[in-house]
């Protein structure tokens, strides 16, 4: 038998486009058959509805943002991702523990790799990985400065994004690049994640 449930995460530089992307990719495994979760972080829970307030106050400490990240997503994947996984879906994630480790660390040399994933030590891995990319100059460009949170300045994404790429390259995940027509890189996302489905059906068959 195939295994239907998978847990697949996106993630990158803010206006790299994760959430239109998620959505597509959600449509896309529907039309073919899959019962599919959408989710995002941060959540809609109490915790992920603080983060969205506390994420336009430049007073916080990084720690605070780290810590409540990992709150937020403790809760999440142990309260809705796992039972969706358990019930037989495909969870796409539009965002993760990658953002923690990326802009967390970002804000503050204090922060460690090794810490974020201390505080995250509960949550699950991601099956499949998929960071997409762009130049934040481009993506910022779109968005009225009325409109930005505190992460979206030019110099603090780039540093972002460049921290995105290193450690996608270390950990061997899929870098797309989203500065291209929608489409165009919605069906590099849409081959990535077949191929992997693909690939974990024939070694579930070869291992029977
Ligand atoms: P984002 O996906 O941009 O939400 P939206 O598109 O709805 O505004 O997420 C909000 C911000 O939070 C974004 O700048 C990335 C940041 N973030 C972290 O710093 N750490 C995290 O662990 C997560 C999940 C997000």
């Amino acid at each position: 038998m195939n295994k239907q449930s998978y847990f697949f995460v996106l993630d990158g530089v803010d206006g790299s486009g994760t959430t239109t992307h998620t959505k597509l990719l959600a449509g896309y495994l529907e039309n073919k058959g899959y019962k599919v979760y959408v989710t995002q972080e941060p959540t809609k829970s109490d915790i992920g509805l603080l983060l969205r307030k506390i994420l336009k106050d430049t007073e916080i400490p990084p720690t605070t943002d780290a810590l409540l990240f990992a709150a937020d997503r403790d809760f999440h994947y142990n309260i809705e991702i796992k039972k969706k996984l358990d019930e037989g879906f495909i969870v796409i994630s539009d965002r993760y523990i990658e953002a923690s480790i990326v802009y967390q660390c970002t804000q503050s040399e204090d922060i460690s790799v090794e810490w974020i994933k201390l505080i995250n030590k509960f949550v699950g891995k991601p099956d499949l990985m998929i960071i997409l990319d762009i130049n934040p100059e481009i993506s910022l460009l779109r968005k009225k400065n009325n409109e930005l949170e505190k992460f979206e300045n030019i110099e603090f994404l780039k540093k972002v994004r460049d921290f995105f790429i290193k450690r996608a390259k270390k950990k061997n995940y899929n870098i797309v690049n989203s500065d291209d027509i929608i489409e165009f890189t919605q069906e590099k996302i849409q081959n990535i994640v077949m191929e992997y489905i693909k690939k974990d059906n024939t070694n579930r068959n070869n291992n029977n």
